[in-house]
């Protein structure tokens, strides 16, 4: 939480605040997501010993449980040590915090998240549909916490808020790495805090399958390394994510992405041969036979087995990247598809797909797949999931457009892979609804949201979070806020904030940085590394692991590259100091900041000399060629010269850094080039 921070106007506050009401912002400045409307008093409710909430008085309710878990959050935040920890009767004559609601939301599709949050001097009201939308108002109302020297309040206010989406998920790939429930559970408990409300458990793929199956064991015994879930696991990370108002999207990818599958099974594949789990990143060929019977009789029996463990009222099929090799090399699979008139392996695949939809049907339950499963003849109560884009040669968001065009509902992943490791903006400024398409008002209906994508092929629990957050809370305010809430400036102050009050909700993105650097120093001293870190990032869209075989699974990702994160925050302070110092060259207090910079990174080669074992020598060049640099940038900055034989040093180690090093890039050298650019340019315009 920080005070003084000035937040620019969004248009949806505008609407709300009248002109001469700035100051105010301030005690908004860690919202996110950005609410629907709010409306700013000019006074305080200040936090107090004696603060107390009534509500319902039954621990087992989801209400009750949200409400103690408030009221700890509370008191953590502001060291005010409340004398009633847990929520009073409803019957209480003045509860500091009252909370009303109607009815026991249900957990499914387009159920009723509003709330409406009334702050004055002496109490808080905050009232919902259901319980759901009052587990949404009290993440609002932990956020709106501030302080002043003397005490901390909550600034008098009214806010009305809901969902832009019904559909708001984060997807995590448990298969590639495997998940502790302990991680699953910390980032449940991140995704409420940003009102995010579908947890989709990507169970299967080639590397492993991740639940126990009574009916069909060897799925577990011999596809997971010992790497599963328990039955009752399972279940407890279902009443987890219930408790914080999420669902559960259970995926079992098939019929490709099915290695674990076959190596337990393999009389179900579509080649004649044993397979092995698959300890390798990419598209393999293994992939189930849709001709034979056998195979519908497990998908039926371990999805009816599975169906008893996620009471979601949807499925999740998979269906992706099934090139269907192995298809085509099977002379029995080749002769059904004549026999049948089967013109194409998505012919074949739609025709196992129906077949999935008719068990699914059975179970009451219905289908999601990747856009792949898109044909006419799937029965429209499915929904498809769109995620490919530019980078699979396709336009981006052409699959959503094609899905509704169709009739179908549908959800974009596209644009949200943070696996790629893009900076928060890339994500941020993708609407699930395409800006240029011209879908009609009740097409538009059928995007329900969009899902953040975690892949799991370079992460593991260590890194897992650092990967998801922060830059998935700035997604999750895609999914919920208005769509003209896109101040990315505004969206970058708050997400500073916003990051700490995740790890104070057990996220782990910061502490573990320090932890992979002094497991690389060898020491407690991480000084140098981590200011080294900060304008370092790991490679960007999969350039990392080229190949898919240069790590594997079992591959921990304890190297430099693991403790570096997308939006190096280093690197963007200086490059918008570098915009600064080019629009105002005169600005002594500007040039005096960007030397300082400067300064330090010059003295970081040098810092890191006492250090000596294989891993950190690996990367002292980067430290090297950023010394270089700055050493010489900073005299040119400085002296507004730069001799021949200083500027033909320079570009040697300018060139030199764009080199990727122990898979991370040097992310200051676009600001670099700017400054010398500029100053030549100075040069020029003096000269002339
Ligand atoms: C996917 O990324 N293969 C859905």
């Amino acid at each position: 939480m920080r005070k003084n921070l000035f937040i620019p106007l969004l248009s949806v506050f505008v609407i709300q605040l009248s002109f001469g009401q700035y100051e105010k912002e301030e005690n908004l400045s860690n919202l996110m997501p950005w609410p629907k409307a709010i409306t700013m008093g000019n006074s305080k409710f200040l936090i107090q010993k004696s603060f107390e909430v009534s509500v319902e008085n039954d621990s087992n309710k989801r209400i009750y449980k949200a409400t103690t878990r408030f009221i700890q959050r509370l008191s953590e935040e502001t060291g005010v040590f409340f004398e009633a920890g847990f929520p009073i009767k409803t019957s209480s004559a003045n509860p500091s915090l009252s909370i009303i609601y109607d009815r026991e939301g249900e957990l499914k599709l387009n159920e009723d998240e509003s709330y409406t949050l009334k702050v004055n001097n002496k109490k808080i009201e905050l009232s919902a549909v259901t319980d759901i939308g009052i587990l949404r108002g009290l993440e609002t109302l932990l956020q709106l916490v501030n302080y002043s020297s003397e005490t901390f309040y909550i600034p008098t206010v009214t806010i009305t808020d809901s969902p832009r989406f019904p559909w708001r998920g984060l997807m995590i790939d448990v298969a590639r790495h495997f998940q502790p429930l302990d991680v699953l559970k910390r980032n449940l408990d991140a995704m409420a805090a940003v009102k995010l409300n579908v947890f989709h458990w990507h169970l299967t793929d080639d590397q492993g399958f991740r639940v126990a199956s009574k009916t069909y064991p060897k799925l577990h015994e011999l596809g997971s390394d010992g790497l599963y879930y328990t039955h009752e696991q399972i279940k407890e990370v279902v009443q987890y994510a219930s408790d914080r108002g999420i669902r559960v999207l259970p995926e079992f990818d098939v019929p490709g992405h099915a290695t674990a599958i076959l190596t337990a099974y393999p009389e179900i594949g579509s080649k004649d041969t044993t397979y092995q789990i698959e300890r390798n990143a990419g598209i393999f060929d293994p992939t189930l036979d849709p001709t034979n019977e056998k195979t519908y009789a497990m998908l039926s029996s371990v999805f009816e087995e599975m169906v008893g463990l996620f009471p979601d009222e949807y499925f999740h099929i998979g269906g992706d990247e099934n090139e269907g090799k192995h298809w085509d090399e099977n002379v029995k699979i080749r002769n059904f598809k004549k026999k049948n008139d089967i013109k194409s392996n998505h012919e074949l695949q739609t025709l196992f797909n129906i077949r999935l939809q008719k068990i699914l049907n059975k179970l009451d339950k219905k289908m999601i797949g990747w856009e792949e499963i898109m044909s006419p003849e799937i029965e429209k109560t499915a929904i498809l999931h769109s995620w490919r884009g530019e980078n699979e040669g396709l336009p981006d968001g052409q699959s959503l457009i094609n899905a509704v065009q169709l009739g179908y509902h549908t959800l974009l992943s596209n644009g949200y892979y943070i696996d790629r490791m893009h900076p928060v903006e890339a994500h941020y400024l993708v609407d699930p609804i395409p800006g240029n398409s011209k879908l009609t008002q009740e097409q538009k209906k059928m995007i329900l949201g969009g899902e953040v994508t975690m892949w799991s092929e370079l992460v593991t629990p260590l890194t897992i979070d650092s990967r998801i957050w922060p830059r998935t809370a700035a997604i999750a305010e895609r999914f919920w806020s208005q769509k003209e809430v896109v101040d990315t400036g505004s969206m970058r102050r708050r997400l500073k904030n916003v990051s700490l009050q995740l790890e104070k909700l057990g996220i782990t993105h910061i502490r573990n940085r320090d932890m992979i650097l002094r497991n690389i120093t060898k020491t407690n001293d991480i000084v140098a590394l981590l200011e080294l870190s900060k304008v370092c990032e790991p490679l960007k869209k999969y350039t990392r692991n080229k190949g898919g075989t240069e790590y594997q699974t079992y591959s921990p990702f304890t190297l430099f590259a693991d403790a570096c994160t997308s939006d190096a925050e280093d690197a963007k302070e200086f490059s918008k100091l570098v915009s600064t110092f080019i629009n105002q060259p005169n600005n002594k207090k500007v040039k005096s900041k960007l030397n300082q910079y400067l300064q330090k990174w010059s003295l970081l080669s040098g810092n890191l000399d006492d250090f000596d074992n294989p891993i950190i020598n690996e990367i002292k060049p980067i430290a090297n060629n950023l010394s270089k640099i700055a050493g010489i940038l900073s005299h040119y900055v400085k002296n507004n010269k730069i001799s021949p034989s200083q500027e033909e040093i320079l570009n040697t180690y300018l060139e030199k850094s764009k080199i990727p090093i122990v898979d991370v890039e040097l992310v200051v050298i676009d600001s670099f080039e700017k400054v010398i650019e500029h100053l030549k340019t100075k040069k020029r315009v003096i000269n002339k």
